[in-house]
């Protein structure tokens, strides 16, 4: 019995001795100290002794105790050497750079949007919404462009309904509908910013879908110089203090007299640029005193209101104030594009 003791001490301080790692250690545990090991063999075999019982369960139990002791000595020696190295890993490298996550940004056109639609609505001015595909009746007849009438041919128009349902050409469609819903008894400051569609071939300066900003007053006494006085806080708004307005005639249908609003060139400021084409003005939007058919078709009585109106093509503004040349840069969601205008307003801040 004794030499049985001696043999699996000494084979299992050897086995100890070579493991290499935890995994070893736990399998050398379950041999030697499990259920089914030499020393629980053993162990059934002292209850079978007659003599000697208590001298050998003695030996037997000096054994188990110092080949656990053994074991769990090299088990934890393992273990904290296992933690040792995965503290060794996971250690931080303060000096690296940072993990970029892209985020959004908004979109520079919807960001001059909300620029106009802060200057008018601190003049009072309400925000307003209307139907993109339109009725000729809203888009065209109200605003005193009739069937037929060649004004219309400037605006290639998309129908989508013999000649009755549209995608409006214009956001003018929703001064008509602000009239009209306002019943002709009430002044009306409003803007209608909002997409539009042209039969248009889509290059660096025409696209089929645009944005354009509608603005229509109507009041008592209003006149042209009210209109000036507008588009010069506005455009002062957007370009800065310096920036000058004046008005060019023009012609449209549902406005009389009608006006081309321009801006003096920011860039040159007046000297004469490749981007004012030397003239030290930039056009920026259409204008003009509300024609009194358009105000009687829409339920105010000419003889006592009047009115301007003006449109501005929100692309436009952007490009000119982020210094884009190309129209199709805001419809491509080209994600580098608009990055860069993200910096370029974040250093401005
Ligand atoms: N709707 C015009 C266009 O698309 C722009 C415009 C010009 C709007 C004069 C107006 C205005 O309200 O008075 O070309």
């Amino acid at each position: 019995m004794k030499e049985k003791v001696e043999q699996i001490k000494s084979e299992a301080l050897e086995s100890i001795s070579k493991a290499q790692n935890l995994k070893e250690m736990n399998e050398i545990k379950v041999t030697y100290l499990g259920k089914k090991g030499p020393i629980s063999e053993l162990t059934t075999h002292l209850k079978e002794l007659d003599e000697g019982k208590k001298e050998f369960g003695k030996v037997l139990n000096e054994l188990k105790t110092e080949i656990s002791s053994k074991i769990e000595e090299k088990i934890k020696y393992y273990e904290e050497a296992e933690i040792r190295e995965k503290l060794e890993k996971e250690q931080i490298d303060i000096t690296l750079p940072g993990t970029k996550i892209p985020v959004g940004a908004p979109n520079i056109l919807e960001k001059i949007i909300e620029e106009v639609e802060s200057v008018f609505m601190s003049m009072g001015y309400d925000v307003v919404d209307g139907p993109e595909v339109e009725e000729d009746k809203f888009n065209f007849e109200l605003l005193n462009i009739p069937k037929g009438h060649p004004a219309r041919d400037a605006q290639d128009t998309f129908y989508l309904k013999e000649e009755e349902i549209l995608l409006r050409s214009q956001t003018s469609p929703v001064q008509a509908r602000t009239m009209l819903r306002a019943g002709g008894n009430t002044p009306i400051r409003m803007i209608c910013p909002g997409k539009t569609y042209r039969r248009d071939d889509d290059d660096a300066t025409h696209s089929h879908q645009f944005m354009q900003i509608e603005g229509l007053l109507v009041d008592k006494e209003v006149s042209l110089s009210d209109l000036k006085g507008t588009m010069d806080v506005v455009f002062k708004k957007l370009f800065g203090e310096s920036c000058e307005t004046r008005f060019r005639p023009s012609y449209y249908q549902f406005t009389e007299p009608s006006v081309e609003t321009d801006i003096s060139c920011f860039v040159c400021k007046g000297k004469g640029c490749s981007l004012c084409k030397n003239s030290g003005w930039i056009t920026v939007s259409g204008a003009g005193i509300v024609h009194p058919n358009v105000l009687r078709n829409c339920g105010y009585d000419p003889s006592i209101w009047t009115g301007f109106a003006f449109g501005f093509g929100a692309e436009r503004l952007a490009m000119l104030k982020y210094g884009i040349n190309d129209i199709r840069t805001f419809y491509q969601t080209d994600l580098r594009e608009l990055s860069v205008f993200d910096r370029e307003e974040k250093d401005n801040d």
